[in-house]
C-alpha cells in the first residue's frame, strides 16, 4: 500500500504513521525526520533545510522531492510506504506522480487529518520528542519517576526548535496557504479521505485504519 498523510502541524501524522506502519508492515517515511537527520549530521542539505525549518517555512519543492525520491528507492519501500508530510504543495504532488510513474506505482489513498487549531497549539506546546527512540509525547505523559524521561524507553526528551509559539503560527499559516490546495487536488482525483483526528491516539488509529482497510479494520 502507498498512503499519504496530510495534516497541519501537530495533527498527529507522525504519531499515527508509527502505529499504522506497524499494522500495515510498511515503513513510515517522514520528510521532517529526514530533514532533521540531515540537520543533525550537518550535511549541505541539512544546512540548507535548517533555515526554512527554523522559520516554519517549507524547504523548496525540488530539494524535498529529490530527498524523498532517494528514500523511496531503498529496498524496504519496494512494496509500499506511508508518506508523513510529503507532498505538501501541489507542485510536490506533481513531482511525486513522476516518481511513482518511474516505479510503475500509484497511490492507494491520501488521508487528511482534521484537528481544530486550538488543539494543535496545545499539542505542539506540550510536545516533547525522545532523543533516543524518536517517540513524540505530551510533556505530561513523560515518566513520573524521572521527569523529562521518555515514556517508552526512558531516553531524554527534547523540545523541537520549531515548536516555539511564533514559529508554530507561521507553520499553521504556511499549511493553509500552501498545503490546503493540495487537498482539493487529491479530492478531484478521488484519492482523498478526511479523518477526524481529535480524540485519543487509539480512536484516531481506529478511524485511520477504517479509511485504509474498510473491510478489516473493525476488529483492530
Ligand atoms: P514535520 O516534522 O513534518 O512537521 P509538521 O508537518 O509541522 O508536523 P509535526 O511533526 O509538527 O506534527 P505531526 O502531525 O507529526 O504531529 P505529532 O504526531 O508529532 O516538518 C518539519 C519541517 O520540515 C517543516 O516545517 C518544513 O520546514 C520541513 N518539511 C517537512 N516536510 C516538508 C515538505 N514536504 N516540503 C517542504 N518542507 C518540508 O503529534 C504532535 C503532538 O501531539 C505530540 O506531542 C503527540 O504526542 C500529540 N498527539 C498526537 N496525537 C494525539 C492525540 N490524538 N491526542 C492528543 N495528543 C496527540
Amino acid at each position: 500500500m502507498r498512503i499519504v498523510l496530510i495534516g497541519p502541524p501537530g495533527a498527529g501524522k507522525g504519531t499515527q504513521a508509527r502505529v499504522l506502519a506497524e499494522h500495515l508492515s510498511i515503513p513510515a517515511i517522514s520528510t521532517g525526520d529526514l530533514f532533521r537527520a540531515h540537520v543533525e549530521r550537518g550535511t549541505p542539505l541539512g544546512r540548507q533545510a535548517r533555515t526554512y525549518m527554523n522559520a516554519g517555512g517549507l524547504v523548496p519543492d525540488e530539494v524535498t522531492t529529490a530527498m524523498t525520491a532517494d528514500r523511496l528507492r531503498e529496498a524496504d519501500a519496494a512494496s509500499g510506504y506511508l508518506l508523513d508530510g510529503f507532498p505538501r504543495t501541489v507542485r510536490q504532488g506533481e513531482l511525486l506522480d513522476e516518481v511513482l510513474a518511474a516505479h510503475n506505482a500509484t497511490l492507494d489513498r491520501v488521508l487528511a487529518f482534521d484537528v481544530p487549531d486550538d488543539d494543535l497549539v496545545r499539542r505542539l506546546a506540550g510536545r516533547r520528542t525522545c532523543g533516543d527512540c524518536g517517540l513524540a509525547q505530551h510533556a505530561t505523559a513523560a515518566s513520573g519517576d524521572e521527569p523529562g524521561a521518555c515514556q517508552q524507553c526512558g531516553g531524554a526528551l527534547q523540545r523541537r526548535k520549531d515548536d516555539q509559539e511564533e514559529t508554530v503560527r507561521n507553520r499553521l499559516a504556511v499549511y493553509t496557504e500552501q498545503t490546503e490546495p493540495l487537498l482539493d487536488w487529491y479530492k478531484a482525483r478521488g484519492l482523498l479521505t478526511r479523518v477526524n483526528a481529535t480524540g485519543s491516539v487509539d480512536e484516531v488509529t481506529r478511524r485511520t485504519l477504517a479509511a485504509v482497510l474498510p473491510s478489516t479494520s473493525r476488529s483492530v
